[in-house]
């Protein structure tokens, strides 16, 4: 084998810099921009219909917010009437779970669950129970089950862990974004660090087995010096796993986002030293890198499996589940099976109309067949999860070419046998992860399109 990386001349900065144009986060390929109103229920239903051994992973929307921070682009309603929306959700839920499991020939076990949103912990204790008896109802829970919950840490309170781990949720996801009292009024969400650390006490003392939080990296009103006393902060709650995204600003797409002043933002250099600023203290302190945006502690399940090439991607990001199907209900939820990938109806109103009429309330979709397309999703999940990948020069002769410039700047290392190259992401690397997916993606290749890199 011969290696043909040479060293890398620009520092991570000016590679950042250098490669900073908008990229997909390729949870899926072809991503959700190829999605279509051509697939609808009719083929979730065929999907359905087939019969399978293996345990599905089962995601559930719960989008209610009790107030709207300003960055946020996650799908949600902000409203206060608590127990008055969520009562009829769950109603609205149990009929589609009915629906979804009338549709398969025999029940299903579940190996993972994910309650994501808005925010799961907008219910009460009553209504978690009832959530959660819902979905043992339609399924068998494997004994195994990894059962994960994202919470707003604002209204955390003990009871609430101890009741949440006591249902059956071991893993579990709190948003922290900065810590900073100044950037938290900024977006709108002030959680006082008090608050924070207490979140963290219940956490473990309820006994999950991992927790997470989320960083927002290029918040108003952030610099490197403010965002190292959130990095302290994370240094002494020591959760075990932590997503550093960076802030996807889209205003045009986002009305509440234009409550944010542009001139408010830090510029892309400040954005990227505290990037780096974090990779550097997160890595000398115990926690493994994992793609451009996931830190693990060197123990927890999810470095283990990116150690041990187990790991996977999908539309909730980096998972330890192998290749599992993806169900998802509620609004917006997204289902992810090998040849189809579907989105429920987005809207609110209309996902409820859809399920009381019997339907599956399917929006928009994609059906791949095309054994190349099939392929270039399976080199793109080998760069993202497995950080190298090996393919026929003779088919992919074009991409190996661009890859020359990739290995140039230090990016991949590259080398060659029997008609057969291989592609290993450097350390360096791992930050442009997905611009090294992305020679893969032919459409990407013709127009950029995705969230900027930083
Ligand atoms: C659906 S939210 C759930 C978190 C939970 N509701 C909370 O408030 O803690 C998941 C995460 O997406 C991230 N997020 C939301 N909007 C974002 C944006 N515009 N750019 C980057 N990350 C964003 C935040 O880190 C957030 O914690
Ligand atoms: S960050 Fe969480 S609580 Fe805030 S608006 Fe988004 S989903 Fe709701």
């Amino acid at each position: 084998m011969t290696a043909t990386s040479l060293r890398p001349s620009l520092s991570p900065i000016e590679l950042l810099l250098k490669y900073d144009k908008p990229v997909p986060r390729y949870t899926s390929y072809p991503t959700a921009a190829a999605f279509t109103g051509a697939v609808g229920e009719a083929q979730l239903r065929s999907q359905l219909s087939q019969p399978s051994e293996e345990p599905l992973s089962l995601y559930v929307h719960v989008p209610f917010c009790r107030h709207a921070c300003w960055y946020c682009g996650c799908n949600r309603i902000t409203t206060q009437l608590g127990s008055k929306v969520v009562a009829p959700y769950l109603d609205t839920l149990a009929r589609e779970l009915e629906l979804v499991t009338a549709a398969m020939p025999r029940r299903r076990r579940l190996a993972q669950l994910h309650w994501g949103g808005g925010t799961p912990n907008y219910l009460n204790a009553a209504e978690q129970a009832r959530l959660w008896g819902l979905i043992a109802r339609h399924f068998d829970l494997e004994s195994d089950l990894e059962a994960s919950i994202e919470v707003n840490p604002e209204f955390l309170s003990r009871d609430q862990a101890l009741q949440l781990r006591e249902l059956g949720f071991n893993r579990i996801s709190f948003g922290i974004q900065d810590a900073n009292p100044e950037v938290q009024r900024a977006v709108n969400r002030v959680v006082a660090e008090e608050q924070l650390r207490r979140s963290m006490e219940w956490l473990r003392e309820a006994a999950f087995e991992s927790v997470n939080v989320d960083l927002i990296c290029g918040l108003p009103l952030q610099s490197p010096k403010r965002f190292d006393t959130t990095l302290d902060l994370v240094q002494d709650l020591r959760p075990d796993r932590i997503s550093l995204f960076s802030f996807a600003y889209l205003p045009e797409q986002l009305p509440m986002q234009r409550k944010i002043a542009a001139d408010d933002l830090p510029s892309q250099r400040e954005r990227i030293t505290m990037l780096e600023n974090a990779n550097r203290q997160l890595t000398s302190h115990g926690y493994d890198a994992i793609g451009m945006d996931h830190y693990a502690l060197s123990g927890d399940a999810l470095a283990l499996a990116a150690r041990e090439g187990r790991l996977h991607r999908n539309f909730q990001g980096y998972t330890t589940g192998g290749e599992l199907e993806l169900l998802g209900v509620g609004p917006t939820a997204i289902s992810q099976f090998t040849h189809l990938t579907c989105q429920n109806e987005r809207n609110l109103k209309a996902w409820s109309a859809a399920v009381a009429a019997g339907r599956l309330p399917v929006e928009r979709g994609l059906e791949v067949w095309d054994a190349e397309v099939l392929e270039r999703r399976e080199l793109i999940k080998e760069v993202m999860c497995h950080f190298q990948v090996t393919l026929d020069l003779a088919r992919f002769g074009q991409e190996w070419c661009d890859l020359q410039a990739l290995d140039a700047d230090g990016l991949v290392q590259l080398s060659e046998r029997d008609g057969r190259g291989t592609v290993t992401v450097t350390t360096e690397g791992r930050w442009l992860i997905r611009t090294i997916a992305a020679v893969f993606d032919p459409q990407q290749r013709q127009r950029a399109s995705g969230s900027r890199l930083v």
